[in-house]
């Protein structure tokens, strides 16, 4: 066999996926790109704002030696300081250069952090519905996924975590604002989970880190704000990028950074640092941590998204489709409605491929650990979401004269 069998069955659990993407490519070149709707990938549209891309420009126009050279593995000093004051903004501790390191994206950065902390068999606890990659993540590096539900709402739920712990667990990771759900956790909940980690750590003598997956921090809306997290719980971990904020993620740059309370700081620095090079990142882009350096306060036109939200949810209203509550990211989070023929798979897979035969790509919820709902993704234009409805609404009816 060419490929591992660890492998072969990852290709075989994400198949849905590349199905989507490449029926939604068919669909295209069928019908024209503008009659189809696909609501399916989490691509930031927006553009990068001018700071961003005028700090990019200074960067590469640089005079200065060895501006594309290798570097320490943690990143430049200057990209780590500018990370560590973001972090102490946002999350109300103090931490410094040396609390944080530069990754290829938060996919790298969890990476990184997993392939540090994690032993054979060691569980790592995630809630449902959740990002598709973790269980990838966590696979690749000798760990257990263990699941437990978000509350009905999509809040976060302290007691399952609570009843999920055990002598095995390494980690907690929490994402908010959440892809798929789109829920940011408030802040009683998270001092709960702090409260509950910290029991527990106290019961058993090992304390689960929390890791904080947190790239969507900034796309929040209604005027809500993220709160902070990792100043409530010692062992925590934030994970982020500029993916979605700055609009940039094919430019790869994320970080990881620790409470600066955090157990054995030396040591664990220097694992993250080491598992950034022996994974074979080496150190994350050079121009980019740069620039982002230079202007991660500046941010992508969120006010969009939000706009998008609204419409999406209207056209949604209108063709009788339920969803979780938008507080931020982009993505809705959807009910499969009821009828549908009987289908020996899933009903969100079938809604899904019902779809696509109204021209709407949308991604099933088993994908996110959740069968029975699907998430679509508004990084996409307005006209989009306009020129849908009709099509929405079709597909509502004739799915429940099925
Ligand atoms: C919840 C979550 N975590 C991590 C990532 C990885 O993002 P990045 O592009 O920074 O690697 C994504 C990307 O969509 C995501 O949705």
């Amino acid at each position: 066999m060419p490929v591992a069998t660890a492998v072969k069955a990852n290709l075989e659990r994400s198949s849905w996926i590349r199905r989507m993407f490449e029926d939604g490519r068919a669909l295209k070149a069928e019908f024209g790109e503008e009659n189809v709707y696909d609501f399916s990938l989490g691509n930031p549209d927006l553009e990068p704002p001018k700071a961003f891309l005028d700090a990019l420009k200074d960067a590469v126009g640089s005079p200065e030696q060895g501006m594309h050279a290798y570097m320490p593995n943690a990143g430049f000093p200057s990209a780590r300081a500018a990370m560590a004051e973001k972090i102490s903004s946002e999350h109300g501790v103090a931490a410094s250069a040396e609390d944080v390191i530069l990754t290829v994206g938060a996919a790298g950065a969890l990476n990184v952090v997993l392939k540090t902390v994690l032993n054979p068999g060691d569980e790592v606890v995630v809630i449902r519905p959740y990002f598709a990659e973790y269980g990838f993540y966590i696979s690749n590096h000798g760990g257990v996924m263990r699941t437990v539900d978000a509350a009905p709402d999509f809040s976060l739920d302290p007691g399952a975590v609570a009843a999920a712990l055990g002598p095995q667990t390494a980690a907690v990771i929490i994402n908010t604002p959440n892809n798929p759900s789109g829920r940011v956790y408030d802040r009683p909940s998270l001092e709960k989970l702090a409260a509950v980690l910290t029991a527990h750590g106290q019961a058993c003598g090992r304390a689960p880190y929390l890791i904080l997956d947190e790239p969507y921090r900034d796309i929040v809306y209604d005027g809500l704000a993220a709160p902070p997290v990792i100043d409530a719980y010692p062992e925590s971990i934030v994970v982020s990028s500029f993916s979605k904020t700055l609009s940039i993620p094919g430019e790869r740059l994320g970080y990881v950074g620790v409470n600066p309370a955090i157990a054995d700081k030396a040591l664990l620095m220097a694992g993250l640092t080491m598992a950034n090079r022996i994974l074979g990142f080496v150190n994350a882009p050079a121009l980019v941590q740069r620039a982002a350096a230079a202007s991660w306060k500046a941010r992508a036109d969120v006010a969009r998204y939000e706009r998008r939200r609204t419409m999406l949810a209207g056209v949604l209203r209108i063709a009788q489709i339920e969803h979780a509550k938008p507080e931020g990211a982009f993505y809705l989070f959807c009910k499969v409605p009821e009828g549908g023929p009987a289908s020996a798979g899933g009903r969100d897979v079938a809604f899904a491929m019902h779809l696509k035969g109204f021209h709407i790509l949308a991604v099933p919820g088993e994908g996110f650990g959740y069968p029975g709902w699907f998430r679509l993704s508004y990084c996409v234009p307005e006209r989009t979401i306009e020129d849908s409805a009709v099509a929405w609404a079709e597909a509502v009816r004739n799915w429940r004269s099925i």
